[in-house]
Order: C-alpha cells, then structure tokens, then sequence
C-alpha cells in the first residue's frame, strides 16, 4: 500500500473545505438563483449571495494550476504573424531601394544606381552573389567593401584593372588601415577579380561600383552629392563623369592614367558616411 503523505491529505482537505465554502451547499451559482422564488421574501438577498459567489470566483480562476505554464507561456509570447516575416526582412531594403532612387529619373532614363542593379545582376552576381554575400569572390554586403574602400575612387581602380591588374599576388591595395587588415590581391581563396576595363564602359563601372556600395554594402550617400539626374558628384556639384561618359578628379582631370592606375591618390581617411 503507498502511503499518501500526510501534507498532501491536510492540503486536499483545505481545498476541499474551500470549495464547499465558496459554493454552500455544493450548488453552483446558477442553481442558487432559481432558488429565489418571486414572493417568497428571498429576492432581496438572492442578488447578494450572488454577488457573494462571484465575488469568490476569481479567486478560483487565479489558482496557477488551472493555467499550464506552456499555455501561459504562449498567450505571454509577442506575436508576429507568419506572413509578416518575409515582408519584415525584406523592409530595410526596400526602404532603402525607395531612397536610393532605383526607380526612373524624371526624364525616364534609368537612374544610374538602376544601371548599376543591372550590370551587377549580369557581371558580378556570380561570383559576389545576387545580394553581395559572397562566394567565389569576397562578400561586399554590411558594409565590407567600405572598410576596404572608404573612398570610391580606390574601389572604381579595382574593378577596372582587377586582381591582376593591381600588382602580382600578395599586392596590398585599399585603405591600409582596414578593421582586420589591409586586404591583398589573391588572398580570398586565392582567385582573381577579373578586369572590367574591356567589357564595361566608364560610366557603366561608376554605376555598378556606386549600386555595390549604396546598396549592397549599405553605404550612406550624402543626398547632397547626388544631382537632379541622380548621378554622383563629389559634392560641390563637381561631376565623377565628363560630357564624353568618361571618369574625371574634381578638378575635371582624367582620373585614370593610361594604364587605368589612379592619376590622384585615394583619401583612406575620409570619414565613412560623410562623402
Ligand atoms: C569570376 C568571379 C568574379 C566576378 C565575375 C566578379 N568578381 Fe569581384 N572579386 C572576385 C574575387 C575572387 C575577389 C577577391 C580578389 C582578390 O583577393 O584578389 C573579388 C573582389 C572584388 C572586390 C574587392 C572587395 C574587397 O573588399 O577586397 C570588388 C570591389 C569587386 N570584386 C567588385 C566586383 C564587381 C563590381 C564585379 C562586376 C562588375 C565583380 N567584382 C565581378 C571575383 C569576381
């Protein structure tokens, strides 16, 4: 025979005894109420024992024991619903998709950050992946690609001559001070970055390489260096592209030499967000 431990019988016996003082005589509240016949005198204190029995009912309601902790749990829990997830994810681009301009200019062409999806999509997705997170070449999304360029110009220079074009395997290039080290050519897996100077015009490269850092990377454009047709300038209204499509300084100088090197040197320190 198992003993029932005495602590447990005296707690049944209380509640017990609760119970039957709660609901005399074992009634429940709506059987006490019918009770109360009309001319019997008992109408004046029906409503108060009543009242007397629903005021000691949510002192049974409250009891823990009739609210399982997993359904406490989830009636706490804050509550997104399925559908919402994809369409959450997805809003800080699209937010940022709106800002950027990716729709037509004013005067229907497309905007060059528009371009720039365009021949990322076709000339880069493959290897940097259709969002920028990486594969064959090195991932350029939460801002990687401004760490390793806080100035556009450095990354316009490696786009166009690529991996080998820079300098043979191991050349340093980008800002020397990098969170992580300075990045080196041919040390991410040991592939080259392709040169884009034959299959991209100079202003097909600025629009590519400007969607990759606005976009992909996260970068925050100064709204002031962009003009009314939504192309870049570096700021004073000084445009990055001459009459004739091509890569110019802010003085309206070439920017590239012959050779596709940088004719004015990069400025590293530039603080990140502010250009
Ligand atoms: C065939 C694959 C491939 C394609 C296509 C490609 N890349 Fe790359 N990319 C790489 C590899 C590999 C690296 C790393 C290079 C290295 O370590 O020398 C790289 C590096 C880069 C970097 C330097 C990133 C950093 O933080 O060091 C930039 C910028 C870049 N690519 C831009 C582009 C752009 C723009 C395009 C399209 C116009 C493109 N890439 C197309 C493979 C590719």
């Amino acid at each position: 025979m198992t003993e029932v431990p005495e602590h447990l019988l005296k707690r049944s016996k209380d509640r017990r005894s609760a119970m039957s003082g709660e609901a005399p005589s074992g009634d429940s509240p709506a059987a006490a109420a019918p009770a109360a016949e009309p001319g019997s005198g008992v109408e004046a204190t029906a409503p108060a024992a009543a009242a007397k029995v629903a005021a000691a009912t949510p002192a049974v309601a409250a009891e823990p024991a009739f609210v399982p902790p997993y359904v406490e749990a989830a009636l706490k829990r804050k509550k997104i619903p399925v559908w919402a997830m994809p369409v959450l994810a997805f809003l800080p681009v699209w937010v940022f998709i709106y800002i950027g301009g990716l729709s037509p200019a004013s005067d229907g062409k497309p905007t060059q950050l528009a371009q720039g999806q365009a021949i990322f999509a076709a000339q880069c997705a493959g290897c940097h992946g259709s969002a920028g997170g990486g594969g064959v070449g090195r991932p350029m999304n939460e801002g990687n690609l401004i760490k390793t360029f806080p100035d556009i110009i450095g990354q316009l220079e490696f786009v166009w001559l690529g991996s080998n074009g820079v300098g043979p395997a191991g050349t340093p290039y980008g800002d020397p001070d990098r969170e992580g080290g300075q990045h080196k050519t041919l040390s991410y897996n040991g592939n080259p970055m392709p040169a884009f100077n034959k299959s991209l015009k100079q202003s097909e490269l600025l629009a590519v390489v400007r969607y990759e850092r606005e976009v992909l990377s996260g970068y925050k454009i100064d709204p002031t260096q962009i003009d009314a047709k939504g192309q870049l300038t570096y700021g004073n209204s000084s445009p990055y592209l001459d009459a004739e499509g091509q890569l110019v300084t802010p003085e309206g100088k070439p920017l590239f030499d012959s050779a596709g090197k940088l004719t004015i040197e990069p400025n590293w320190t530039m603080p990140v967000g502010s250009k």
